[in-house]
């Protein structure tokens, strides 16, 4: 896998893109009026890619997006009758404990035991997975630590280091027809003097789609753990399965598994995802809590009103859903097809394929550009995850018929561009 990162755009104004390192970051040119510099943590981050593309999208008519990390379902029908009820209820406009509703951690603590063997978890709620891995980042690293990640990642938890200070940030390989971690190299890597203090994987990936099996899951925590470093496995996508494969978490005193409500029960806008941490670590508990009360205070309490509700559902609601996702996986790998036979991978879980484009077109940004001005159609740059020359196609924020028009469009689109290329 080619580790770089390269998409971007034109800033207006005072900001400029440039070269940093393995990637691109705005900086001050300098110029009108005056002010304070603005912190180098937000300048020498990535520019989030899902930003970008909204805007591409928003100035083409008509386009069908395959882009967005998004399920199409919204959350349980009985579950969003309860908090209708509930809006008038002056607690929910109040301040809850940071740590989270008590009755949702109850019930989130049973499910980790229930569903996933996870019998020595503590359980803390957060504004969903992405603010839990900030959570974590301010809470176990400090600036200048190293850290790992393999590519393809998920390029929020790329910017998540980058802010947090974290400079030293080793990307490491996938296995070519896999996608899974190497873990041969991450053996390596953790004989480095100092050693990295966290590694990340994500399980099912996003944005390959590729599973993590448990015995390569247990062999990188047994890596970590040898090592002294800490292992954040993110779950977002427990459920997201297909095929008959199992999704599966560890635990132990060096791992801590991040959770979402955002696409298991069509949650995105309610903001709610949870940290399972080791409830034996010393301090755990108090460390994260300073992180909690000065971000968030605490989750959205009508969003984890709402959780607790479609917790009550069960998992049943969330698995007949994933796998009418099925349908529109097979509609884009066979839309995929002009790109050949070996180009295609992962999609095992999550709601991602992954795709290489055609050597001569290694700059993907163009080509995902090209794709929605001449085809309406909409995906993410592999550049985005370190893997410049491939392209991340979503399946699940369509119904099958609106997924029937994409996979048509992406099919004519790549059609031409490997015949004739961008032509306009
Ligand atoms: C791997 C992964 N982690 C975290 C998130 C963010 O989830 P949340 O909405 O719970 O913040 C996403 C969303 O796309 C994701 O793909």
């Amino acid at each position: 896998m080619l580790l770089a990162r390269r998409y971007l755009v034109t800033a207006p104004g005072l900001i400029s893109l440039v070269r940093r390192g393995r990637g691109y970051c705005w900086t001050r040119a300098g110029g009108m009026g005056s002010h304070p510099k603005l912190a180098k943590r937000a300048l020498e981050t990535e520019t989030p890619v899902m930003v970008e593309i909204q805007k591409l999208m928003r100035g083409t008519k008509d386009a069908i997006s395959l882009a967005q990390g998004v399920v199409y379902w919204q959350p349980p029908e009985e579950a969003l009758q309860k908090v209708k009820d509930l809006v008038w209820d002056p607690s929910i406009s109040r301040y809850g404990a940071d740590e989270g509703l008590p009755e949702l951690r109850q019930a989130l603590i049973d499910k980790l035991q229930r569903e996933n063997n996870l019998n020595k978890s503590s359980v803390m709620v957060t504004a969903g997975a992405n603010q839990a891995f900030v959570n974590l980042v301010l809470m176990l690293c400090d600036p200048g630590d190293s850290v790992v990640m393999f590519a393809p990642y998920y390029f929020n938890a790329y910017m998540s280091f980058q802010m947090t200070g974290i400079t030293n940030i080793l990307v490491g390989p996938t296995d070519p027809n896999t996608l899974q971690p190497d873990a041969e190299w991450l053996e390596k890597t953790l004989s480095n003097n100092p050693v990295p203090k966290l590694v990340t994987v994500v399980n099912p990936g996003n944005p390959s789609g590729a599973y993590i099996p448990e015995t390569l899951l247990q062999k990188i925590s047994d890596l970590c753990k040898r090592a002294g470093s800490w292992l954040v496995i993110d779950n977002t996508y427990e459920y997201f399965m297909y095929d008959g494969l199992k999704h599966s978490c560890i635990e132990d005193n060096h791992i801590v598994n991040v959770f979402s409500f955002s696409k298991a029960y069509g949650m995105m806008g309610w903001r709610v995802g949870y940290i399972a941490y080791p409830e034996a670590v010393d301090g755990f508990a108090a460390q994260l809590l300073k992180v909690q009360d000065n971000i968030p205070i605490c989750a959205s309490i009508i969003g984890q009103r709402l959780a607790l509700h479609s917790l009550e559902v069960g998992p049943e609601w969330i698995r007949e859903r994933v796998q009418d996702l099925v349908k529109n996986r097979e509609l884009l790998v066979k839309a995929l097809s002009p790109l050949g036979q070996d180009a295609v991978r992962g999609g095992e879980g999550a709601i991602y394929l992954w795709a290489k484009l055609p050597d001569k077109f290694s700059d993907d940004y163009q080509v995902v550009k090209w794709l929605v001005r001449k085809h309406h159609v909409v995906l993410i740059p592999g550049a985005a995850s370190g893997c410049p020359g491939h392209i991340r196609i979503s399946f699940g924020g369509l119904k099958e018929a609106d997924c029937e028009v994409a996979a048509y469009r992406l099919r004519k689109g790549l059609e031409e561009l490997v015949r004739d290329g961008m032509v306009e």
